[in-house]
């Protein structure tokens, strides 16, 4: 893996939600990671893997609320630092939940219908998941709460900065699990048992929640 330093238009990332983009500019001051010879990102016809991408979203902005709280505990973050966060923050507010809709309204239920042998351990996998979405929820939520008092304070007192690290380290552990859950176990087992169609319906209310009528993002 290598990492870039510079501008990328997060209007690319497909799990990004538009209106947070126009908000924050076409383009952020980031170091991303890409990895050499990566395939491209999915697009609304192949949702499973587009899940996936969105994966690769959490794991980057959540890196990016523990490097800036790690480097900077607490105190005055610069201009870059509060573009990055604001942009982890909005991303986390906005994009995130849409992926969550895409799992607990979209891709679960069709497993629940799925009557098939093998979908019983995915349905155990989805309750446990379904699990870690809330729980997961809670300390975004403390987290948007004290990053957000951070920004206007100009810094954390000591006690509020050791509760953020806490719940962004619960977030990472939990993250941890709960995707290579996903990505190892519950998508490939989703691609065995769904159909084509049902596949297809996927993308097409992902894409809807997006309020884009096909095909990639713009
Ligand atoms: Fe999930
Ligand atoms: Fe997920």
């Amino acid at each position: 893996m290598i990492w870039i330093t510079g501008h990328v238009d997060i209007r690319r990332a497909y799990c990004a939600d538009a209106k947070t983009a126009v908000r924050i500019g076409s383009t952020i001051n980031v170091d991303m990671p890409i990895q050499i010879g990566r395939r491209r990102d999915h697009n609304f016809t192949e949702p499973l893997g587009l899940l996936s991408d969105c994966h690769r979203r959490i794991e980057y902005f959540l890196g990016v609320l523990i490097a800036v709280t790690g480097r900077t505990p607490g105190g005055l973050l610069t201009h870059a630092q509060r573009a990055e966060v604001e942009a982890a923050l909005s991303y986390f507010l906005t994009a995130s939940p849409r992926h969550t809709a895409d799992e607990e309204d979209s891709l679960f239920p069709r497993l629940r219908d799925a009557h098939d042998v093998a979908a019983k351990r995915a349905l155990r996998l989805v309750e446990q998941l379904e699990r870690d979405h809330d729980i997961g929820e809670r300390h975004h939520h403390a987290v948007e709460g004290l990053m957000r008092r951070w920004l206007a304070d100009g810094g954390l007192e000591r006690g509020d900065t050791e509760r953020l690290r806490g719940h962004l380290a619960a977030l990472q552990s939990l993250y941890r699990r709960h995707i290579d859950l996903e990505d190892r176990e519950l998508f490939p087992a989703a691609a065995r048992l769904l159909s084509a169609r049902q596949i297809a319906e996927i993308g097409r209310e992902m894409a809807a929640r997006r309020s884009i009528r096909s095909g990639r993002m713009p």
